[in-house]
């Protein structure tokens, strides 16, 4: 089997950040999602992984690399415009040949993986196979309507959801899914949809096979979703300690200090992770937080929140539920008149006590 992962699009949810970088390269307990979705395909035997690009294409062949490190090859395939989940799988067409394949979000962590998945798939052998799993607000997602086994209709995002059953992410096909993304229209959004052609395929009398997920699956496209993914995470690392922790600080709980950093006087509360040579001094890290490479965190608080590499944190109490992209500067200044200083990219927020 082949493996296709889907990195292109836009990221408006997840803006600022994403005015400048890709969304599947926002890390999650200090590493970028779309590793996670990387090592799920080696971990299924998976050697052959395309990947879908488009604006960020550059930092995601920087981050990726020819796949050696996870022990894949990687083939990059560059998408013009983010015209559509079904869009990319016709564009890699000569990359996938006729072989089967494991479509995989780019944005999407799947805690159990995708082995049992793979296995599954390639010992019933059906046209497709996509995972559900029940959530809250299924009007974001595609969502499947079943009768018992049998999925009934898929619908992208309808404002009035037939079940509480999203589409999840990931998803396996043989050949026959590029027949349908060819025979499909673009949606009213503009896209050609996956959820389409897979109606298509039912429509067409293949056998598409449901199955519904036990463990925990994240979209990471809102800061919510990824702040969630980042405590899901946090909770399953095994803690190292790698940097040095002095006499007067306290770190208690699954905490990791990753090679370089430093921990000086401070109390660091697990779950959470310190990155490759940052610097907390005199400061509080509470649960759930994810500091990043080259960061100073210096007579602060922060809490819950995901901090991306070479920010500098100053006197502040507290920062929680945040996410902070990269080189972002938060301090206090003494200067008169006390005032806000900003320099905000668009489309930041900025909530104040
Ligand atoms: O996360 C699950 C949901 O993903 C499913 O429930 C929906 O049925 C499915 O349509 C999809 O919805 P989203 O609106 O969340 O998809 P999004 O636009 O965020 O794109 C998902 C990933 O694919 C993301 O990493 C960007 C990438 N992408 C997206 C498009 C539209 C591409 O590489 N090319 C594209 O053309």
């Amino acid at each position: 089997m082949k493996g296709l992962i889907l990195s292109g699009g836009a990221g408006t949810r997840l803006r600022p950040i994403t005015h400048t970088s890709a969304k599947q390269l926002v890390p999650v307990a200090n590493k970028p999602i779309l590793f996670y979705g990387l090592e799920a395909m080696a971990e299924a035997g998976i050697g052959e992984v395309g990947i879908i690009i488009g604006e960020t294409g550059d930092e995601i062949r920087g981050a990726a690399g020819d796949g050696s490190d996870f022990g894949l090859r990687i083939t990059y395939i560059e998408q013009e415009a983010p015209l559509g989940l079904a869009h990319a799988v016709l564009i890699a067409r000569d990359f996938l040949a006729a072989d089967p394949f494991v479509m995989y979000l780019g944005d999407n962590i799947l805690k159990e993986g995708i082995v049992d998945l793979v296995a599954r798939f390639e010992s019933e052998n059906p046209n497709s196979q996509i995972l559900l799993a029940k959530v809250a607000e299924p009007e974001r997602f595609g969502v499947a309507e079943l009768d018992g086994d049998r999925i009934v209709r898929l619908v992208e995002k309808p404002p009035e959801p037939p079940s509480d059953l999203a589409l999840v992410g990931v998803y396996m096909f043989d050949e026959t899914i590029h027949e349908a993304v060819r025979a499909i229209e673009p949606s009213p959004r503009g896209e050609l949809e996956i959820t389409d052609a897979i109606q298509w395929l039912i429509d067409d009398g293949r056998d598409v096979r449901p199955h519904l997920i036990s463990g925990w699956w994240k979209d990471t496209g809102r800061l919510e979703d990824l702040l969630e993914a980042n405590r899901l995470i946090l909770e399953t690392v095994t803690p190292a300690v790698e940097g040095s922790i002095d006499d007067k600080s306290d770190v208690v709980g699954r905490v990791t200090v990753q090679d370089g950093a430093e921990i000086i006087d401070s109390v660091i509360r697990g779950p959470a992770i310190i990155g490759r040579n940052s610097k907390v001094v005199r400061s509080f890290i509470g649960p759930f937080t994810s500091i990043y490479e080259d960061c100073e965190v210096i007579d602060s608080e922060v809490e819950h929140s995901v901090i991306l590499e070479s920010c500098r944190i100053r006197s502040i109490s507290r920062i929680e539920d945040s996410l902070l992209g990269k080189e972002v500067i938060v301090e206090q200044d003494p200067q008169k008149p006390a005032a806000l200083r900003l320099m905000l990219g668009d489309h930041s927020r900025l909530s104040l006590p």
